[in-house]
């Protein structure tokens, strides 16, 4: 009789260590489902920061120069080559002050074509403030496409 009972107290306490462990394995993944949520979040957010993707100058770069200058800036495009665009990620751009680039996208320069009708000053300021978000790109990047181009 002991016996029989000691079989049962041991069942109950095996079966008590399963709920618990259950418990335990159920309450890990809801935290980290919640954590994932959490990191993905973060990624999509610091990226679409990155590529300056909510910006109004972004869409107007989009919109109106991606055509000669390209998604980067390099004027790796067939109509850039043509035309001989500048490359508005090269230290060269990037040491021009705010004013002399507001000019030329304004008037316009030798095959670059003026925007003043497009575009209202703020507007150009803004996409301006995006090609500087461009040139700050991670030059590993850059190297490594400028490689390829020349070969
Ligand atoms: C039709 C093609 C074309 C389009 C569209 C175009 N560009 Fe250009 N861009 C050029 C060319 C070509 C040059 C090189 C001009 C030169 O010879 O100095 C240039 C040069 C520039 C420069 C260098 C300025 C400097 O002082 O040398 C900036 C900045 C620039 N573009 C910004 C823009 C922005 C911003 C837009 C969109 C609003 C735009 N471009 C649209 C063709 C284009």
């Amino acid at each position: 009789m002991i016996e029989y009972m000691n079989t049962l107290a041991e069942r109950a306490t095996a079966t008590e260590v399963e709920r618990v462990q259950w418990m335990q394995r159920f309450q890990f993944m809801k935290s980290l489902s919640y954590l994932l949520l959490a990191l993905l979040s973060i990624c999509s957010f610091v990226s679409a920061q990155e590529k300056g993707e909510s910006s109004p100058g972004a869409s107007i770069f989009k919109g109106k120069c991606v055509l000669c200058h390209g998604a980067d800036g390099a004027g790796n495009t067939v109509l850039g080559k043509q035309l001989q665009a500048a490359d508005l990620r090269s230290k060269d751009i990037r040491n021009r002050p705010d004013t002399e680039l507001t000019k030329t996208v304004h008037d316009g320069k030798a095959n670059m074509p003026p925007f003043a009708d497009q575009l209202s000053d703020e507007q150009i300021s803004q996409v301006i403030k995006y090609v500087r978000e461009l040139g700050k790109a991670p030059p590993k990047k850059a190297a490594k496409k400028e490689s390829l181009g020349r070969s």
